[in-house]
């Protein structure tokens, strides 16, 4: 059986990352791992890792991103909970077979290998979550 292994990350819709930076980094504390552009998602991203988790700043770079339009209609603030599974086709199957609305239904590859797909967050009580498997 497929198993949710941790939180991997959680990630924070911001509209000025420099004021999101002035709370996470210098207000907490947290350090800035990496701080880049992903031009695919027409985004900005900053990583603040913990321990075994971290934190992800993600700040539209263009009006026409997904992130844009989910700031436009939501605010600023949480944008997904992302869990780190053990066999995510396994799970994805899994939620399938229990009428789980999916966002993706296979597993997308990211530019580094990591595979990975979204709950639709009306099966998962207003969360976007998304699943990585390593
Ligand atoms: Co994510």
């Amino acid at each position: 059986m497929p198993q949710v292994k941790q939180i991997n990350h959680v990630a924070i819709v911001v509209d000025d990352m420099e004021q999101a930076l002035s709370f996470w980094r210098d207000a907490l504390g947290m350090e800035v791992a990496e701080l880049r552009d992903v031009p695919a998602e027409k985004s900005q991203v900053a990583f603040l890792p913990l321990r075994d988790s971290d934190v992800e700043l993600v700040r539209p770079a263009s009006a026409d991103s997904g992130i844009a339009k989910f700031l436009a209609k939501r605010g600023p603030g949480l944008h997904h909970v992302c869990l780190e599974v053990d066999d995510i086709e396994g799970l994805l199957a899994q939620l399938h077979a229990k009428n789980i609305r999916l966002i993706n239904e296979q597993p997308r590859i990211a530019a580094d290998g990591k595979r990975y797909a979204f709950i639709h967050p009306e099966s998962a009580g207003g969360v976007l979550v998304e699943l990585y498997q390593i």
